[in-house]
């Protein structure tokens, strides 16, 4: 039996959806072992392995089936434009992507006027306002802080994630717009999907019934 590979996005996330396979009777202790600086955790009875990856880079391994499976943000899902099957949404994590600034840039947003938008998600943006809004806009791709970009004159507005929205109300920030709710989600590469069918849809539908008990 070949090894199913399944890579989760460092950080919360990971923690979050191991637990969920815990769940359905995955484990991998060796991944609990703290501050290990290990990425790759293998449980040799189930021939499961984990590794984990950063967020931007999961829907890149699974494309390439060097993972079978991954979890990862919608976000990332979105921003990366992979070929993947997004097959399960597991609900935690959630979260909206907005359009954010200062009160001020709402007229010129309503206005169509070519405002400036700061952004760690660049296609999204771009996606958003050129593909739904039909508003050109010149956007500004940035690595993370974003909030910082209106605050000192870099953009008008951001597009960012926003979960409790105290980082923006800490910054003097508005949501303007919302562009689309956001969750983990679990993918799967689309060759794995029919060479690995029974023991991956196995795992989904045991993750589907944990979230049903949730619900
Ligand atoms: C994210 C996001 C916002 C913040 C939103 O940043 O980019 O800055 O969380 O959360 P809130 O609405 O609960 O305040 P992250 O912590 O991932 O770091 P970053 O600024 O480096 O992107």
């Amino acid at each position: 039996m070949d090894y199913i590979t399944i890579a989760l996005a460092k950080g919360r996330l990971a923690k979050t959806a191991l637990a969920m396979f815990e769940q359905i009777g995955i484990t991998c202790e060796e991944m609990k072992v703290p501050d290990s600086r290990k990425l790759i955790f293998t449980n040799e009875e189930l021939k499961i392995r984990f590794f984990l990856a950063k967020a931007n880079d999961v829907p890149t391994y699974v494309e390439y089936g060097a993972a079978d499976i991954g979890v990862v943000g919608k976000d990332t899902i979105l921003e990366e434009g992979r070929k993947l099957y997004e097959v399960l949404d597991l609900k935690f994590g959630a979260c909206k992507m907005c359009v954010a600034g200062p009160e001020e840039a709402r007229e010129k947003l309503r206005h169509g006027e070519l405002i400036r938008v700061a952004s760690k998600y660049p296609h999204i943006a771009k996606d958003y306002f050129y593909n739904r809004k039909h508003q050109t806009v010149e956007i500004i791709k940035l690595n993370g802080s974003v909030e910082l970009a209106p605050i000192v004159g870099l953009s008008e507005v951001i597009v960012d994630i926003v979960e409790t929205g105290s980082t923006l109300k800490e910054n003097g920030l508005v949501v303007l717009e919302e562009i689309c709710p956001l969750s983990a989600r679990v993918v799967v590469n689309q060759v794995s999907m029919k060479m690995e069918n029974e023991r991956i849809t196995k795992m989904i539908s045991d993750l589907r019934d944990v979230l049903m008990t949730k619900a």
